[in-house]
């Protein structure tokens, strides 16, 4: 078990686990046929997948524009948490297809928040691409179109993910076992 500041890790996806999936995630997104797709980022979790997606994009063919939203929930999962912006993109989304993509789907209340958000815009499609999905937290109807892995109720840490701060520059995704 990798030890990180002081901390044993429980390694729950790998980083060659993740770049494979990775690819057929990017695969999947390729055979929807987008005509102007805008990926969208949600920091700052998502900014590694985000990073690794586009580039398995890359590779599938898709040359996609990237934005960055930097959207903040307040309150857990249990309560009602408001969601803002905090920093907004740049672009215009009318007519366009975006294919939003965020570390993980709880509650689905962030995801709901942003997709209505560019829709309301004029978007021609929202489309959503996330890493892990714990579906068992849901509070929405929202589901995911394209989802890397089923995550069990644990609080996980690492690409890009953080608990504190910490941990966001680990290449895997993991438990911090122990007080964490
Ligand atoms: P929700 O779907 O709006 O409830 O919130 C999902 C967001 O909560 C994700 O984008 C993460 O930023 C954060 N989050 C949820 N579970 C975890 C976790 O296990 N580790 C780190 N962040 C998490
Ligand atoms: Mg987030």
């Amino acid at each position: 078990m990798p030890i990180v500041r002081g901390k044993d890790i429980e390694v729950l996806f790998s980083a060659s686990t993740i770049a494979r999936r990775n690819l057929e995630l990017a695969k999947a997104i390729a055979e929807r046929e987008y005509e102007d797709l805008l990926v969208i980022s949600i920091l700052k979790g998502s900014f590694i997948f985000a990073g690794d997606l586009i580039r398995a994009m890359h590779d599938t063919g898709l040359s996609p524009e990237v934005e960055f939203i930097f959207i903040s929930s307040y309150g857990t999962g249990t309560t009602s948490g408001e969601v803002r912006v905090l920093r907004d993109i740049d672009n215009e989304v009318k007519g366009r297809d975006v294919l939003l993509v965020d570390d993980i789907l709880e509650s689905g209340k962030t995801l709901k928040f942003t997709r209505d958000l560019m829709l309301s815009r004029g978007a021609k499609s929202v489309s959503i691409a996330v890493l892990l999905d714990k579906r068992e937290k849901r509070q929405t109807e929202l589901d995911a179109d394209f989802v890397g892995f089923e995550c069990p109720d644990y609080f996980v840490v690492g690409y890009g993910m953080d608990v504190a701060h910490a941990f966001r520059e680990l290449p895997f995704v993991g438990i911090v076992k122990g007080d964490a």
